[in-house]
């Protein structure tokens, strides 16, 4: 009985202890926190915004680099660092520091921005819509101008019709 009980509470401390490691660990919740609370003012994850897309920057990128980047970025090209003075060049304007953030704060926002779905995707199918909505719109309302023009025309030789018998039965009417 008591070898149960310390098996148990042996196994409740271990799963205590795991689960608090877990909480600080990189995880995909806090990066997407992080990530729309800092990052996607000027950040995409597919297309570039202010700054470029950042899927994959974990794969052009070394992560110590990141890490140093993401961290300081200023820091890192006053180092002399080529690969980030050129980053900057290309842009007109600087990233902000990030230097309150841990090592593992800024390995969740990689591990979210590769675990979201492809944007492209839906960007291009959502695009297509309106387009092919508008044809349709196009299409119906030809049609419908179509049918409009015939039945005036029909409308038109009714009225005629009717006219001529009209005037016919007069001149019988006087015969
Ligand atoms: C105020 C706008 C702004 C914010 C906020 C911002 N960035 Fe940036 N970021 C940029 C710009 C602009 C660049 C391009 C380099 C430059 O101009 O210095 C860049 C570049 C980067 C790069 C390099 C990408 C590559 O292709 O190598 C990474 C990685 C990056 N940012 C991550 C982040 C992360 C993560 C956050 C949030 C914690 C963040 N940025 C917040 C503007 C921003």
């Amino acid at each position: 009985m008591l070898t149960i009980f310390r098996i148990a509470s042996f196994a409740f401390i271990f799963l205590f202890v795991f689960s608090i490691e877990d909480s600080s660990a990189v995880n995909v919740e806090t990066g997407q926190a992080l990530f729309f609370q800092y990052c996607s003012p000027c950040h995409n994850v597919d297309t570039k915004l202010i700054g470029p897309s950042l899927r994959d920057a974990d794969k052009r990128r070394p992560e110590d680099w990141l890490i140093k980047w993401i961290r300081n970025n200023q820091a890192l090209r006053v180092a002399g660092d080529k690969d980030a003075i050129a980053l900057f060049n290309g842009y007109n304007m600087e990233m902000p520091p990030f230097t309150y953030f841990s090592d593992d704060q800024i390995k969740s926002i990689m591990v979210y921005v590769d675990s979201r779905p492809l944007e492209r995707a839906s960007l291009a199918s959502t695009d297509k819509i309106p387009a092919s909505r508008l044809y349709l719109f196009y299409a119906v309302a030809g049609f419908f101008l179509i049918i409009i023009i015939l039945l005036l025309r029909t409308n038109i030789l009714l009225v005629h019709h009717l006219q001529e018998v009209m005037h016919e039965n007069k001149i019988n009417q006087y015969e």
